[in-house]
């Protein structure tokens, strides 16, 4: 459960806002000022604040400041009307998360605080790298007893005391991005924002604007000035992920901020003095990259000072038993059940298996057999069969090998083969939305009706849920009101 604290001084906004963002996943509490926001904050301890700008009393502006300066973690948006924009960049300056211009796209708005939500909730869970199996309290560990996992969490411990960079390689699914977070909640910044950056899911030519902002008209687009991540995120910790896909003039920018703690604006001429630790992570080989001429090599060096990589999976294979154990706990506590156990033939087979995906791929396996278990215990048949090595003939699919690990996708084309052939034979089987009803309902039973839990298993929305059981008539075939 999320919690939200809207201050808007107009009653009717903060009514309409309310409406619009309410979810059983969300408390969300609000005041008429700054001054009282401050005082809700102490005591309601948001995870995100939404703010107007222009308020009677106190403004938005010396509002934040003094947030600011008490929680620096706290992610605010400040909400303004269109033409006060230059407020809602100096709010940036000041630490601002976004800025929302009035009035709202409300999927965009939606959108905004739900990354908004999960960026704090990310900076929130500690991750730990010590692994306590024992004990109950954890929520997010990196499990592993291999010596290599070993070496792993002894360069975290050490470089998490240091303002160094580091560098954290490793194939897609090893857990290069929960590293990170383990590096920053061990650091001297923890009490700062983390910041994390995916560069190969922006768009190339504004990867530079997100990081480093840009001036008024720099480009065409560019119709208002914008603070980036780094001048945001000052005294905090940046995590640069998929850091190999950035273009020769972001790296040069990367570089100086690494070198000498400035940026510039796209399109500014005046250095800005940023504070930043840059923790960077990749899954492609940088020295490649290097010698192909693709990634500076002082910019490689620089990153490399502290190096952290992660091997794949099957090279550590004594790490699988536990990591299983690890995720049906996770499992168990998720839908509030005793865990399940796990037959030792499955155990086998996992530990026997090339697990292209790595640990990411083993979780969604997990996930996916403790679905399909019709009982208490896991069973070899409840594996996808690539995996159990069961009516595959050994050889995984080709569209397995050497996949960068999304198993569910996998196994769901698989599925939809084999139900697309019963349909072909039968059009009066009405596929999907018989395949649809029997999920719901199977997804129902599960969780003992638990709508939430229900509805993220099956990755739908819970309205969308709702709907479907509406549609379907379930809850009478459930005998439940
Ligand atoms: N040692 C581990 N212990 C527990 N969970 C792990 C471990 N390693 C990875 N995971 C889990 O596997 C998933 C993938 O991890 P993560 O996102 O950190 O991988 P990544 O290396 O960043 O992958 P990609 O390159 O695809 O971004 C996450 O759900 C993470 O919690
Ligand atoms: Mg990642």
């Amino acid at each position: 459960m999320s919690k939200l604290l809207l201050i808007d001084d107009e009653a009717d906004v903060r009514y309409s806002i309310e409406r619009i963002l309410a979810s059983p996943d969300l408390e969300l509490a609000t005041a008429g000022s700054g001054e009282e926001g401050l005082k809700v904050i102490s005591k309601f301890k948001p995870d995100l604040v939404l703010m107007d700008v222009r308020m009677g009393g106190m403004t938005g502006l010396e509002t934040l400041r003094k947030i600011r300066a008490t929680e620096p973690k706290l992610l605010v948006i400040l909400m303004t009307a269109y033409g006060t924009t230059q407020t809602a960049i100096e709010a940036m300056k000041l630490g601002a998360y976004d800025y929302l211009l009035k009035p709202f796209d409300i999927p965009k708005f939606k959108e905004i605080v739900g990354n908004a939500l999960k960026a704090a909730n990310d900076m929130k869970q500690v991750v730990s790298y010590q692994p306590l199996l024992e004990s109950e309290d954890y929520e997010l560990g990196i499990i592993g007893r291999s010596g290599a996992m070993q070496q792993v969490f002894k360069l975290i411990g050490q470089v998490a005391v240091s303002d160094a960079t580091a560098l954290v390689t490793g194939e897609s699914g090893t857990g290069k991005e929960l590293v990170a977070r383990a590096i920053y909640h061990h650091s001297n910044r923890s009490a700062q924002p983390f910041l994390a950056v995916n560069c190969a899911a922006i768009p190339e030519q504004l990867l530079e604007s997100e990081l480093f902002g840009h001036e008024k008209g720099s480009f065409t687009g560019a119709t208002v000035q914008r603070i980036g991540k780094f001048e945001q995120c000052n005294k905090g910790t940046i995590f640069l992920d998929e850091i190999g896909d950035m273009t020769p003039t972001t790296q040069t920018k990367i570089l100086r901020v690494l070198q000498n703690g400035t940026c510039e604006r796209v399109g500014g001429n005046s250095p800005i003095h940023v504070d930043v630790r840059v923790i960077a992570a990749t899954n492609k080989p940088l020295e490649a990259a290097v010698a192909a001429k693709q990634f500076r090599e002082d910019l490689f060096y620089r990153l490399n000072v502290v190096r952290i990589h992660i091997p794949p999976l099957r090279d550590r294979r004594d790490d699988i038993p536990l990591l299983v154990n690890y995720f049906i706990e996770k499992l168990a506590r998720e839908f509030q059940r005793p865990p399940k156990s796990i037959a030792a033939s499955v155990i086998k087979a996992l530990e026997k298996y090339h697990w292209p995906g790595n640990v990411r791929e083993l979780e969604n396996a997990i996930r996916r057999a403790h679905v399909m278990a019709k009982s208490d215990a896991i069973l070899l048949s409840d594996l996808p069969p690539e995996i159990s090595g069961q009516g595959g003939g050994g050889a995984p699919p080709p569209s397995a090998v050497g996949v960068e690990g999304d198993a569910a996708t996998t196994d769901a084309a698989a599925l939809a083969r084999q139900l697309f052939q019963w349909a072909k034979r039968d059009p009066k089987l009405k596929i999907i939305p018989a395949v649809e009803r029997e999920l719901v309902i199977q997804a129902l039973k599960e969780t003992n009706n638990n709508q939430v839990h229900a509805a993220k298993m099956l990755g739908i929305t819970r309205a969308t849920l709702r709907k479907r059981i509406d549609k379907f008539g379930i809850l009478r075939e459930l005998n439940v009101k």
